[in-house]
Protein backbone atom coordinates (compact mmCIF):
# COMPACT_ATOMS: atom_id res chain seq x y z
CA UNK A 1 0.00 0.00 0.00
CA UNK A 2 1.49 3.61 -1.22
CA UNK A 3 1.58 5.67 1.96
CA UNK A 4 -0.30 8.89 1.19
CA UNK A 5 0.06 12.46 3.15
CA UNK A 6 -2.48 11.70 5.66
CA UNK A 7 -2.19 7.85 5.25
CA UNK A 8 -0.69 7.53 9.04
CA UNK A 9 0.81 4.12 9.26
CA UNK A 10 1.33 2.50 13.33
CA UNK A 11 4.23 -0.43 13.88
CA UNK A 12 4.03 -2.30 17.25
CA UNK A 13 7.06 -4.24 18.46
CA UNK A 14 5.50 -6.74 21.10
CA UNK A 15 1.82 -8.66 20.75
CA UNK A 16 1.44 -9.77 24.21
CA UNK A 17 -1.38 -8.50 26.36
CA UNK A 18 -0.30 -4.96 26.57
CA UNK A 19 0.71 -4.74 22.73
CA UNK A 20 -2.96 -6.56 21.99
CA UNK A 21 -5.25 -4.81 23.62
CA UNK A 22 -3.36 -1.13 22.31
CA UNK A 23 -3.95 -3.17 18.43
CA UNK A 24 -7.32 -3.77 19.56
CA UNK A 25 -8.26 -0.04 21.03
CA UNK A 26 -6.53 1.56 18.14
CA UNK A 27 -8.78 -0.54 15.60
CA UNK A 28 -11.97 0.18 17.29
CA UNK A 29 -11.15 3.85 17.77
CA UNK A 30 -9.94 4.04 14.12
CA UNK A 31 -6.62 5.76 15.18
CA UNK A 32 -4.03 5.39 11.76
CA UNK A 33 -4.87 3.68 8.48
CA UNK A 34 -1.85 0.81 8.39
CA UNK A 35 -0.80 -1.32 11.51
CA UNK A 36 1.97 -3.60 11.16
CA UNK A 37 2.50 -6.35 14.10
CA UNK A 38 5.91 -7.63 14.99
CA UNK A 39 7.03 -10.28 17.51
CA UNK A 40 9.46 -13.17 17.87
CA UNK A 41 5.42 -14.85 17.72
CA UNK A 42 5.59 -14.85 14.45
CA UNK A 43 2.19 -17.32 14.63
CA UNK A 44 0.95 -14.58 17.04
CA UNK A 45 1.48 -11.67 15.14
CA UNK A 46 -0.40 -13.45 12.08
CA UNK A 47 -3.38 -14.60 14.16
CA UNK A 48 -3.45 -11.51 15.73
CA UNK A 49 -3.95 -9.44 12.44
CA UNK A 50 -6.43 -11.64 11.01
CA UNK A 51 -8.74 -11.65 14.30
CA UNK A 52 -8.29 -7.88 14.62
CA UNK A 53 -9.04 -6.90 11.19
CA UNK A 54 -12.25 -9.07 11.42
CA UNK A 55 -13.00 -6.20 13.72
CA UNK A 56 -12.71 -3.55 11.35
CA UNK A 57 -15.70 -3.60 9.11
CA UNK A 58 -17.63 -2.61 12.59
CA UNK A 59 -15.37 0.19 13.32
CA UNK A 60 -13.34 1.79 10.68
CA UNK A 61 -11.25 0.63 7.68
CA UNK A 62 -7.44 -0.13 8.64
CA UNK A 63 -4.96 -2.65 6.78
CA UNK A 64 -3.42 -5.02 9.73
CA UNK A 65 -0.93 -7.39 9.08
CA UNK A 66 1.97 -9.18 10.63
CA UNK A 67 4.96 -7.36 9.97
CA UNK A 68 8.95 -7.24 9.61
CA UNK A 69 11.22 -4.51 10.78
CA UNK A 70 11.91 -3.53 7.19
CA UNK A 71 8.18 -1.84 7.29
CA UNK A 72 9.40 0.50 9.82
CA UNK A 73 11.05 2.38 7.42
CA UNK A 74 7.88 4.61 6.63
CA UNK A 75 6.00 3.89 9.88
CA UNK A 76 5.03 7.61 11.93
CA UNK A 77 5.12 6.33 14.91
CA UNK A 78 6.44 2.89 16.14
CA UNK A 79 5.10 1.69 19.53
CA UNK A 80 7.25 -0.86 21.79
CA UNK A 81 5.56 -3.13 24.59
CA UNK A 82 7.77 -5.55 24.08
CA UNK A 83 9.56 -7.09 27.26
CA UNK A 84 8.75 -9.40 30.11
CA UNK A 85 5.74 -7.56 32.58
CA UNK A 86 5.63 -8.04 36.09
CA UNK A 87 5.24 -11.14 38.02
CA UNK A 88 2.85 -11.37 41.53
CA UNK A 89 5.71 -10.02 43.78
CA UNK A 90 7.88 -8.21 41.04
CA UNK A 91 8.28 -4.16 40.28
CA UNK A 92 9.23 -3.00 37.64
CA UNK A 93 12.64 -2.07 38.50
CA UNK A 94 13.10 -5.03 39.00
CA UNK A 95 12.84 -5.63 35.14
CA UNK A 96 15.17 -3.41 33.70
CA UNK A 97 18.11 -5.97 33.01
CA UNK A 98 16.17 -8.42 31.16
CA UNK A 99 14.27 -5.99 29.71
CA UNK A 100 17.37 -3.77 28.72
CA UNK A 101 18.47 -6.68 26.45
CA UNK A 102 15.10 -7.09 24.67
CA UNK A 103 15.49 -3.07 23.70
CA UNK A 104 18.72 -3.49 22.75
CA UNK A 105 17.42 -6.31 20.32
CA UNK A 106 14.57 -4.34 19.06
CA UNK A 107 15.53 -0.71 18.52
CA UNK A 108 18.59 -1.86 16.40
CA UNK A 109 16.88 -3.44 13.76
CA UNK A 110 14.17 -0.49 14.00
CA UNK A 111 16.65 2.32 13.35
CA UNK A 112 18.62 0.31 10.85
CA UNK A 113 14.94 0.05 8.65
CA UNK A 114 15.50 4.00 8.28
CA UNK A 115 13.06 4.68 10.70
CA UNK A 116 12.33 8.74 10.81
CA UNK A 117 9.01 8.86 12.76
CA UNK A 118 8.88 8.54 16.25
CA UNK A 119 9.22 6.18 19.28
CA UNK A 120 6.19 5.47 21.97
CA UNK A 121 7.49 3.49 24.76
CA UNK A 122 5.42 1.45 27.32
CA UNK A 123 7.84 -1.70 28.04
CA UNK A 124 8.75 -1.57 31.88
CA UNK A 125 10.38 -0.13 33.53
CA UNK A 126 9.08 2.44 31.28
CA UNK A 127 11.25 5.68 32.39
CA UNK A 128 14.38 4.02 31.98
CA UNK A 129 13.52 2.15 29.14
CA UNK A 130 12.31 5.05 27.18
CA UNK A 131 16.16 6.92 28.18
CA UNK A 132 17.68 3.47 26.80
CA UNK A 133 15.42 3.88 23.73
CA UNK A 134 16.56 7.61 23.18
CA UNK A 135 20.46 6.31 23.88
CA UNK A 136 20.09 3.27 21.18
CA UNK A 137 18.55 5.31 18.41
CA UNK A 138 20.07 8.42 18.59
CA UNK A 139 16.94 9.96 18.03
CA UNK A 140 16.40 13.41 19.14
CA UNK A 141 14.82 13.52 22.98
CA UNK A 142 11.76 14.79 21.31
CA UNK A 143 10.59 12.33 19.48
CA UNK A 144 11.28 9.40 21.94
CA UNK A 145 7.90 9.84 24.54
CA UNK A 146 7.35 6.62 26.83
CA UNK A 147 4.14 6.49 28.26
CA UNK A 148 4.86 7.78 32.05
CA UNK A 149 2.19 8.11 34.19
CA UNK A 150 -0.73 8.89 31.39
CA UNK A 151 -2.29 5.54 33.14
CA UNK A 152 -1.31 6.17 36.50
CA UNK A 153 -3.38 9.62 36.36
CA UNK A 154 -6.22 8.18 34.83
CA UNK A 155 -6.20 5.70 37.70
CA UNK A 156 -6.02 8.39 39.98
CA UNK A 157 -8.98 10.60 38.97
CA UNK A 158 -11.14 7.65 38.38
CA UNK A 159 -10.34 7.01 41.91
CA UNK A 160 -11.32 10.72 42.87
CA UNK A 161 -14.61 10.85 40.99
CA UNK A 162 -15.22 7.32 42.86
CA UNK A 163 -14.53 9.15 45.88
CA UNK A 164 -16.62 12.80 44.82
CA UNK A 165 -19.36 13.01 43.04
CA UNK A 166 -18.15 13.97 40.05
CA UNK A 167 -18.39 10.99 37.80
CA UNK A 168 -16.58 11.38 34.91
CA UNK A 169 -12.83 11.25 35.87
CA UNK A 170 -11.88 13.76 32.65
CA UNK A 171 -13.77 16.66 35.07
CA UNK A 172 -10.37 16.15 37.40
CA UNK A 173 -7.21 17.61 36.16
CA UNK A 174 -4.85 15.74 38.77
CA UNK A 175 -1.48 14.18 37.99
CA UNK A 176 0.49 11.52 38.77
CA UNK A 177 3.72 12.42 38.32
CA UNK A 178 7.61 10.70 38.91
CA UNK A 179 8.30 7.33 38.05
CA UNK A 180 5.96 4.92 36.64
CA UNK A 181 6.46 3.21 39.41
CA UNK A 182 6.99 2.62 43.25
CA UNK A 183 7.71 6.45 43.83
CA UNK A 184 5.75 8.28 41.41
CA UNK A 185 3.12 10.54 43.55
CA UNK A 186 -0.08 12.47 43.35
CA UNK A 187 0.49 16.44 42.63
CA UNK A 188 -2.88 17.19 44.50
CA UNK A 189 -1.33 21.13 44.92
CA UNK A 190 -2.03 21.72 41.22
CA UNK A 191 -4.91 19.72 40.43
CA UNK A 192 -7.85 21.75 39.37
CA UNK A 193 -11.72 21.06 39.27
CA UNK A 194 -13.49 22.66 36.86
CA UNK A 195 -11.15 25.17 36.64
CA UNK A 196 -11.10 25.68 40.34
CA UNK A 197 -8.06 24.38 42.93
CA UNK A 198 -8.75 21.14 43.78
CA UNK A 199 -7.17 20.95 47.83
CA UNK A 200 -9.76 23.35 47.98
CA UNK A 201 -12.74 21.94 46.90
CA UNK A 202 -11.74 19.16 48.27
CA UNK A 203 -11.65 20.68 52.17
CA UNK A 204 -14.88 22.05 51.18
CA UNK A 205 -16.25 18.33 50.36
CA UNK A 206 -14.99 17.76 53.40
CA UNK A 207 -12.19 15.32 51.47
CA UNK A 208 -9.67 14.64 54.38
CA UNK A 209 -6.19 14.56 53.56
CA UNK A 210 -5.86 10.96 54.96
CA UNK A 211 -7.98 10.26 52.64
CA UNK A 212 -5.97 11.62 49.72
CA UNK A 213 -3.01 9.95 50.88
CA UNK A 214 -5.16 6.59 50.89
CA UNK A 215 -5.99 7.12 47.28
CA UNK A 216 -2.70 7.71 46.39
CA UNK A 217 -1.17 4.96 48.26
CA UNK A 218 -3.77 2.87 45.95
CA UNK A 219 -3.11 4.30 42.92
CA UNK A 220 0.28 3.51 43.22
CA UNK A 221 -0.63 -0.12 44.43
CA UNK A 222 -3.06 -0.83 41.80
CA UNK A 223 -0.79 -2.72 38.95
CA UNK A 224 -0.15 -5.04 42.18
CA UNK A 225 -3.69 -5.29 42.85
CA UNK A 226 -4.61 -6.33 39.41
CA UNK A 227 -1.61 -8.19 38.92
CA UNK A 228 -2.45 -10.63 41.97
CA UNK A 229 -6.05 -10.77 40.88
CA UNK A 230 -5.59 -12.27 37.43
CA UNK A 231 -1.80 -11.75 36.05
CA UNK A 232 -1.28 -9.32 34.40
CA UNK A 233 -2.71 -5.04 33.76
CA UNK A 234 -3.12 -4.69 29.81
CA UNK A 235 -6.75 -3.02 29.06
CA UNK A 236 -5.57 0.87 31.03
CA UNK A 237 -2.11 0.51 29.66
CA UNK A 238 -3.51 -0.05 25.95
CA UNK A 239 -6.10 2.17 26.11
CA UNK A 240 -3.27 4.73 27.56
CA UNK A 241 -1.04 4.19 24.63
CA UNK A 242 -4.24 4.64 22.16
CA UNK A 243 -4.57 8.19 23.50
CA UNK A 244 -1.54 8.80 23.10
CA UNK A 245 -0.84 7.85 19.83
CA UNK A 246 -4.37 9.68 18.62
CA UNK A 247 -2.44 12.83 19.94
CA UNK A 248 1.00 12.29 17.97
CA UNK A 249 -0.94 11.55 14.47
CA UNK A 250 -3.25 13.37 14.49
CA UNK A 251 -1.10 16.59 15.41
CA UNK A 252 -3.56 17.04 18.39
CA UNK A 253 -0.67 19.39 20.63
CA UNK A 254 -2.29 18.08 23.66
CA UNK A 255 -1.75 17.88 27.07
CA UNK A 256 -0.95 14.72 28.42
CA UNK A 257 1.27 13.02 31.27
CA UNK A 258 4.31 11.22 29.58
CA UNK A 259 7.63 9.91 30.29
CA UNK A 260 10.16 13.00 29.29
CA UNK A 261 13.54 13.94 28.78
CA UNK A 262 14.55 16.74 31.78
CA UNK A 263 16.33 19.44 30.71
CA UNK A 264 16.74 21.44 33.89
CA UNK A 265 12.70 21.09 34.24
CA UNK A 266 11.86 20.52 38.03
CA UNK A 267 15.84 21.03 38.28
CA UNK A 268 16.86 17.35 36.93
CA UNK A 269 18.50 16.30 34.20
CA UNK A 270 19.61 13.42 31.94
CA UNK A 271 16.46 11.29 33.16
CA UNK A 272 13.12 10.62 31.59
CA UNK A 273 10.86 11.00 34.32
CA UNK A 274 6.39 11.25 34.50
CA UNK A 275 5.22 14.80 33.98
CA UNK A 276 2.50 16.53 31.58
CA UNK A 277 3.57 17.69 28.41
CA UNK A 278 2.36 19.08 24.86
CA UNK A 279 2.22 15.81 22.47
CA UNK A 280 1.50 16.34 18.53
CA UNK A 281 2.74 15.31 15.29
CA UNK A 282 6.61 16.01 15.92
CA UNK A 283 6.56 14.07 19.75
CA UNK A 284 6.73 15.76 22.62
CA UNK A 285 6.73 19.36 21.65
CA UNK A 286 7.29 21.00 25.27
CA UNK A 287 7.16 19.93 28.99
CA UNK A 288 4.09 21.77 31.17
CA UNK A 289 6.28 22.09 34.27
CA UNK A 290 3.75 21.54 36.85
CA UNK A 291 4.21 24.43 39.71
CA UNK A 292 4.42 21.73 42.77
CA UNK A 293 4.88 22.16 46.26
CA UNK A 294 7.98 21.70 48.56
CA UNK A 295 7.01 18.04 49.61
CA UNK A 296 6.16 17.22 45.86
CA UNK A 297 8.96 18.81 44.53
CA UNK A 298 11.42 16.60 47.07
CA UNK A 299 8.99 13.32 45.82
CA UNK A 300 10.27 14.18 42.33
CA UNK A 301 13.63 14.76 43.36
CA UNK A 302 13.71 11.45 45.00
CA UNK A 303 12.36 9.77 42.67
CA UNK A 304 14.19 10.71 39.49
CA UNK A 305 17.47 9.60 42.13
CA UNK A 306 15.95 6.27 41.58
CA UNK A 307 15.65 6.18 38.54
CA UNK A 308 19.10 7.14 38.42
CA UNK A 309 20.44 5.17 40.40
CA UNK A 310 18.56 2.09 38.33
CA UNK A 311 19.58 3.66 34.97
CA UNK A 312 23.38 3.69 35.73
CA UNK A 313 23.19 0.22 37.46
CA UNK A 314 21.60 -1.10 34.07
CA UNK A 315 23.39 1.09 31.62
CA UNK A 316 26.76 0.23 32.59
C1 LIG B 1 0.67 -0.92 34.98
C2 LIG B 1 1.76 -1.37 34.08
C3 LIG B 1 1.52 -0.95 32.66
O1 LIG B 1 0.90 0.03 35.74
O2 LIG B 1 3.06 -0.92 34.54
O3 LIG B 1 -0.44 -1.45 34.84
Amino acid sequence: MTKTQNHQKVILVGDGAVGSSYAFAMTLQGVGEEFGIIDVAKDRTVGDALDLEDATPFAFPKRIYSAEYSDCEDADLVVITAGAPQKPGETRLDLVNKNLNILKSIVTPIVESGFKGIFLVAANPVDILTYATMKFSGFPKDRVIGSGTSLDTSRLRVALSKLTDINDPRSIHAYMMGEHGDTEFAAYSAATVGGLPFLDWAKANNISDDQLAKIEDDVRNKAYEIINKKGATFYGIGTALARLSKAILRDENAVLPVSAYMDGQYGLNDIYIGTPGVVNGQGLAQIIEVPLSDVEAKRMTDSAATLKQVLNDGLK
